[in-house]
């Protein structure tokens, strides 16, 4: 018999969205089961640079932050979503402030001759940067580290709550709904999670009044990301095999500037760098972003990526380069620290040199479909941060409008969660693990042997990933979709043997929810007939204003 463990709040995922959230369940006086994969600070949020945008400064209004978002979207956002996130954003970070992060403070000499780049708060003034498609400077950051700050405020939160389990290194495998249970065909309600030990093999039982998804993103479907090890997609393909609604898989989001050096792992070239001024040039040296974009090299993120995609095709270089050389060498050091210090490690002295850089897979911003509540389609199954799809970003999300969004919903999650669990409380609806007849099915390892050949797994990942880059990448077309379609199948088969025949490991999981991802990316990219935001196909190159899906669900 596995280890059945119980909770009224089962948070799968410890990233801002995952800790934020349980944090709130927490102090509503749930008891939480906080579950990640790995080491608990990896993910994400950690390595974002830029910061979290929220209206603060007082020449900045909710209108212009609506209308930035709404803009950079490309007509497919949400716009009560748009409106709700962008009117609760500023509480919600102001809680962030409470609870503990640092946020970069401007000195009084700077406050007084530097207005505009400034946010007050009460006695606090607050240094705001500004990114790609924003009107205005509204980004507050931690300087070029700020999801650090924010991870580790939140971590130490988590630590010293007395409702909160935290169980790491521990992997979700698929969600337990009444259908599985009763083998059903229709999903019926979430009743928690299979969750593998990593160090022990051993599968676990994690049964909750509700489950919320906060699993990150997917951008190591593809070969070239910032995004760190933990970003395969596992939530929105546990939440897809449990019969729930997953939707605009097809905007994946590529981040212009990322270190191109060849024993770099990607590194994020922030974008707020642009935002003070850095340009991009051709290895010729021409500034190139005039052509695309009124907004040049601060033009919203697709635009951008799209322009360095076709820029390299047309010189045939590797990479196209960000120059910052132009602003002050104390300037530089003083408001992107780790940056500078990273690439001088990499013998790059940005203050004197050019940064060799290319697009890379960043952000997804489809997923798991959410309502305001960040409800699921299946009940019981909340979504939040990068693993929902809420409609905020529609086809291209504004920079610094995700760690908004995983702080917003967090909070939204929890007080739709727990009026659903103080409501069960009351009317005597049995707890988790008894609202049916058997109890929940036990994990079931069937035949499976110890897997002998790790390289298989390391293959296929990576033959996903080329042709995900390949095929799926910056520029689509019928064909290549068609053929990535072909190619995801005949790998399904590989990867379905593999996961039948062997006993789990962390691996085989992440392969099976990245192929899974994979083919949901292609799906909705077959699905959308135009070019929009971050999907651009060759065979439909303009946008179709009048038959257009507004969302593509799967
Ligand atoms: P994550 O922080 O990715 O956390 C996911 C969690 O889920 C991890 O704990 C992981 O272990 C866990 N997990 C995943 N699968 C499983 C499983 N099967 N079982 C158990 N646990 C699991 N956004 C901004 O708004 N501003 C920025 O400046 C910014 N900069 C960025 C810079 C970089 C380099 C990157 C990569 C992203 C950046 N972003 C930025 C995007 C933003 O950081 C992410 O969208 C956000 O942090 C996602 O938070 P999250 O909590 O949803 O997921
Ligand atoms: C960056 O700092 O450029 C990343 C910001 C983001 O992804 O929102």
């Amino acid at each position: 018999m596995s280890p059945i463990l119980t909770s009224k709040a089962l948070v799968l995922g410890t990233g801002i969205a995952g800790l934020s959230t349980a944090l709130k369940f927490a102090d509503r006086g749930f008891d939480v089961l906080l579950v990640c994969k790995g080491d608990p600070a990896e993910g994400s949020t950690r390595y974002a640079q830029g910061g979290i945008a929220s209206v603060w400064s007082k020449d900045d209004t909710v209108e212009e932050h609506i209308q930035d978002t709404l803009t950079a979207g490309a007509g497919l956002c949400n716009e009560n979503i748009v409106d709700l996130c962008v009117r609760e954003g500023p509480a919600r970070v102001r809680e962030l402030i409470e609870l503990g992060v640092q946020f970069t403070r401007i000195t009084p000499a700077e406050s007084a001759e530097a207005s505009p780049e400034t946010g007050t708060d009460g006695a606090e003034t607050f240094s705001l940067h500004r990114e790609g498609g924003h009107g205005q400077r509204r980004i507050l950051h931690a300087d070029d580290l700020t999801g650090w700050a924010i991870e580790k405020a939140l971590l130490k939160k988590v630590d010293e709550h007395p409702c909160i389990r935290l169980l790491d290194h521990h992997v979700a495998i698929d969600l337990i709904t009444e259908g599985k249970a009763r083998k059903r065909n229709t999903p019926g309600r979430c009743l928690g999670a299979y969750a593998l030990n990593e160090k022990t093999g051993e599968v676990l039982t994690l049964s909750a009044g509700v489950t919320v998804l906060a699993t990150g993103g997917a951008g190591k479907a593809y070969l070239y990301t910032s995004n760190p090890d933990t970003a395969t997609g596992d939530g929105i393909a546990m939440a897809y095999r449990a019969g729930a609604q997953v939707s605009n898989m097809e905007f994946m989001q590529f981040h212009p500037t990322c270190l191109y050096h060849p024993t770099a792992r990607t590194f994020l070239i922030s974008e707020a760098l642009r935002g003070e001024g850095a340009v991009l040039k051709t290895l010729a040296g021409e500034e190139f972003m005039g052509k695309y974009h009124m907004l040049g090299s601060l033009a919203p993120r697709d635009v951008v990526a799209r322009a360095i995609d076709m820029e390299m095709k047309r010189t045939g270089d590797k990479h196209v380069l960000l120059d910052a050389t132009h602003i002050p060498a104390e300037e530089l050091k003083r408001k992107f620290p780790h940056i500078h210090e990273t690439c001088r490690f990499y013998g790059i002295d940005m203050t004197v040199e050019l940064i060799p850089v290319v697009p890379a897979a960043h952000y997804t911003c489809g997923g798991v479909r959410a309502d305001e509540n960040g409800q699921s389609s299946v009940a019981g199954l909340y979504a939040v941060g990068e693993a929902a799809c809420t409609g905020l970003h529609g086809a291209n999300r504004l920079a610094s409008n995700s760690l908004l969004e995983a702080v917003v919903f967090a909070h939204r999650v929890a007080e739709h969660g727990g009026k659903q669990l103080t409501a069960q409380q009351e009317s005597g609806t049995p707890g988790p693990d008894q609202g049916l007849a058997k109890p929940l099915p036990q994990w079931d390892t069937g035949h499976a042997v110890e897997i002998e050949e790790q390289i298989d797994i390391a293959a296929n990942w990576l033959e996903i990933r080329h042709l995900m880059w390949n095929y799926v990448g910056i520029v689509r077309s019928n064909r290549r979709l068609e053929r990535a379609k072909r190619r995801l199948e005949l790998l399904r088969s590989e990867v379905n043997a593999y996961y039948w025949d062997y006993l789990l490991t962390r691996d085989l999981i992440e392969l099976r929810n990245l192929l899974t991802v994979a083919e949901l990316i292609v799906q909705c990219a077959i699905l959308r007939k135009e070019s929009r935001g971050l999907h651009y196909t060759v065979d439909y190159p303009a946008k179709d204003e009048r038959s257009f899906k507004h969302d593509t669900v799967v």
